[in-house]
């Protein structure tokens, strides 16, 4: 029926924190993971968050177990270049040995490319791009305070740099974080679209990697590049976090002070992040980013939005593994032929981004016809996210996927 690339080499790829410590409460632990990496820690968040009861216990017990704590909290959505510039400014004279980062993925980020600039100096701009971090970067940990962008695991830092009017990724893995304190009670106030958006984002980001292209690479690529594709350590995660956001999102969207349910969606969450630092995200990722510049919507809304129409556009090329996912969430059945298993797995992934109340179609992100040739064109410039989708994508494919997500066209290929 269909010509579905596989992993030959039987190819497995991580990268992760030395420490991951999990569970609710499990934020008392910070303190002393920290004072391992040195005396004088930057933590790095935004306003909201700095206002709360909870960051000035954190701070608190910094100072309780010998810390001398600076805190930089005008992390702005989105990354500005100008954040990076003036905690550069601020604090390269500091004699800081340790930067935490507390908060959404944006923070997180912050705490990576701020750990790298202390460290090798100049502009965050001779960073932008793959591999181009020479030498160590101060030691980052990684506290999430929501359950979606995976950057409490992730090698990646991604700024908007005004001038240029684009987001840039600085990717290598010596912004791997050494560790990452991930307690869900950090969820429990995040409001009902902060929750739906990265919920739906961590959900792209396991069927991104589940369905991933399996790029068998050779040791020469796999040590220029940091996506691998699909791979059979991603897979494992893959496999749980879809289980678990398959039981708790309908849970944290009709309650969102269900713990164990919170609990559930930041275990899958991570599990997105460990899946996207090897196989890496493919093309919701890479159209939403110029839907994102062009209407000012959240990320986790827009991949949201975009992932039922990729799920079919990738369907002809991954029937097995969609039906593998239609098992996995309970809702195929495994005598019934492969095609039908995979279309319950897709319709089951809507029905979960449904419960998000994730916009249906593009329109409701504020997206006209006349934008998509734009959106087309731009998404075709990220060329290392492509890469890992699994069917190939030209500008015009593109373009007519995002008319359909336009126009909320949902029907199936035909696959003969
Ligand atoms: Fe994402």
């Amino acid at each position: 029926m269909t010509t579905e690339n596989t992993n030959q080499l039987g190819l497995g790829l991580l990268r992760q924190p030395h420490s991951v410590i999990f569970g609710p409460g499990q934020r008392a632990q910070l303190p002393y993971l920290v004072a391992q990496h040195g005396r004088r820690a930057l933590i790095v968040t935004d306003a909201r968050m700095a206002k709360t009861p909870e960051f000035s216990e954190v701070v608190v017990a910094f100072e309780n177990v010998g810390l001398e704590v600076r805190v930089y909290a005008e992390v702005s959505p989105e990354l500005p270049r100008e954040n990076i510039q003036q905690a550069a400014a601020a604090y390269s004279d500091a004699g800081i040995d340790v930067v935490v980062g507390i908060g959404g993925g944006s923070c997180l980020d912050m705490a990576k490319v701020t750990a790298l600039v202390l460290a090798q100096g100049g502009d965050i701009r001779d960073y932008y791009g793959e591999n181009l971090v020479q030498g160590p970067v101060l030691p980052i940990i990684t506290v999430p305070t929501t359950a979606g962008t995976g950057a409490e695991v992730s090698c990646i830092g991604v700024v908007f740099d005004a001038e240029r009017g684009v987001k840039v990724g600085v990717a290598s893995s010596r912004l791997e974080p050494v560790a990452t304190v991930i307690d869900p009670e950090f969820t429990l106030s995040a409001p009902p679209g902060l929750t739906a958006a990265t919920a739906a984002d961590a959900l792209s980001h396991l069927v991104e990697t589940f369905t991933d292209l399996a790029k068998n690479p050779s040791p020469e690529e796999m040590q220029q590049h940091l996506y691998v594709g699909k791979n059979v350590l991603t897979d494992i995660y893959c496999r749980h976090g879809l289980q678990l956001l398959n039981q708790s999102v309908e849970r944290i969207a009709a309650d969102p002070l269900d713990r164990d349910a919170r609990a559930d969606t930041m275990l899958a969450a991570f599990c997105g992040g460990m899946a996207l630092n090897t196989a890496g995200t493919a093309a919701v990722h890479a159209l939403q980013s110029p839907i994102g510049g062009l209407t000012n919507t959240p990320h986790g809304l827009g991949v949201g939005a975009l992932l039922p129409y990729v799920m079919r556009y990738n369907l002809p090329a991954r029937v097995s593994v969609f039906a593998e996912l239609g098992r996995l969430l309970g809702v195929a059945d495994s005598t019934a032929a492969e095609l039908e298993q995979a279309i319950a797995g897709i319709e089951r992934i809507d029905a979960l981004l449904a419960a998000l109340r994730v916009p249906a179609d593009l329109s409701e992100l504020g997206v006209t016809e006349q934008d998509l040739a734009v959106i087309a064109e731009q998404a075709m410039l990220s060329t290392r996210l492509l890469a890992n989708n699994p069917r190939e994508m030209t500008e015009r494919d593109a373009l007519g996927l995002l008319r359909r997500a336009l126009t909320g066209d949902r029907s199936f290929p035909e696959l003969s």
